[in-house]
């Protein structure tokens, strides 16, 4: 039987924990980078990348640099994210801003950038090009995705379509290039890779939607973040957006509860609206939505019955995860 997602995360992070920075008079540029690659986190893209190379190629070893690389990456885009939403706790420590500052946040971050890139580029010459084209690819998805979201704040006329769109650049995105570079690394046809990649971006959708939802209705300790952030900041979330849209009048108090200055009243105003609007089942729906397009993506693939089933079983993972 195939490894579970469990034991590729724990193969990364023990990868990750090994790894070493300069240090000397950097420290100060890569200790931050070490605070952040050594906080924990589920490891999910990197896991992910080498699930995928194993089940097309038994090549986890190849795959376990280039997942790494992936892996930095998405810190570098949370160190630059905490700046922009102005989030001062990650993973229960403080954000790299927080503990240090901005200018540390930016630099540490594009330091990453570079390292992931380098890392992620450490696979043969044969499938160096694809792998960096699905890798630069992604990141511009990335930012434009990250661009998108805080456009989103100031404005009033987002729809959900223009959601799903911004959060499968911003989220979706990594998720699928992890998928696909997996393929490649081991050896998948191209209708694969596309197949997979398919399958990533609809776990990443609803993957943000269910942080969408625990970022309101999570357990701040469990979820390593604090709640209500994205209230506080005026986020366009899946639930804000369902219920501003519903034309009740519990959307008109949502709209002007979201008026109220941030804090804790903002936060649990809005929330009883969420709860009696039942924002929590229809966000329960939208995950389970695209949960199902994963695996019929999955499906769709030439893997085997038995291949297939970690897969399956991440899907039903992060379906239900409070972290
Ligand atoms: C946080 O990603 C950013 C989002 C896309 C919501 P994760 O929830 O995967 O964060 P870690 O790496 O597990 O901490
Ligand atoms: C995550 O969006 C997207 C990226 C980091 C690219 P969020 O802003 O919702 O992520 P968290 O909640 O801070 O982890
Ligand atoms: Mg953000
Ligand atoms: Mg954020
Ligand atoms: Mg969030």
């Amino acid at each position: 039987m195939k490894p579970s997602f469990s034991d590729y995360s724990a193969q990364i992070e023990k990868y990750l924990r090994d790894m070493t920075y300069p240090s000397g008079d950097l420290e100060s540029l890569y200790g931050p980078i070490a605070y952040g690659m050594t906080a924990g986190g589920k490891r999910l893209r990197p896991a992910l990348l080498m699930m995928t190379a194993d089940a097309f190629g038994d090549a986890c070893e190849a795959a376990l640099r280039p997942a790494a690389g992936m892996e930095m990456f998405h810190n570098f885009t949370l160190l630059h994210d905490d700046v922009m939403d102005d989030s001062d706790t990650r993973r229960g420590r403080p954000t790299v801003h927080a503990r240090w500052d901005v200018n540390t946040a930016i630099l540490s971050g594009d330091t990453m950038l570079t390292l992931a890139t380098e890392m992620v580029a450490d696979v043969p010459d044969a499938i160096l090009r694809p792998v960096l084209n699905a890798f630069n690819t992604m990141a511009l998805r990335v930012y434009e995705g990250q661009r998108l979201d805080m456009d989103f704040e100031k404005s009033d006329s987002v729809s959900t379509d223009d959601y799903i769109r911004m959060v499968s650049f911003k989220t979706g995105a990594l998720l699928a290039a992890s998928a696909r570079i997996g393929a490649l690394v081991g050896g998948a046809s191209e209708t694969d890779a596309d197949k997979m990649a398919e399958y990533g971006m609809m776990l990443g959708i609803a993957f943000q939607i269910q942080d969408d939802w625990l970022d309101v209705f999570g357990d701040a300790t469990s979820f390593g973040k604090p709640i209500g952030g994205d209230i506080n900041n005026g986020k366009k979330s899946y639930l804000l957006l369902k219920g501003l849209s519903a034309g009740t009048s519990d959307s008109v108090a949502l709209a002007e509860a979201m008026k109220l200055p941030a804090g804790p009243v903002k936060v649990k105003t809005v929330t009883r609206i969420y709860e009696k609007m039942n924002l929590s089942e229809i966000c329960r729906e939208a995950v389970a939505h695209y949960s199902a397009k994963a695996i019929s993506a999955l499906k769709s693939t030439s893997l085997s019955d038995a291949d297939r089933e970690p897969f399956r079983r991440l899907v039903d993972k992060l379906t239900g995860r409070r972290k």
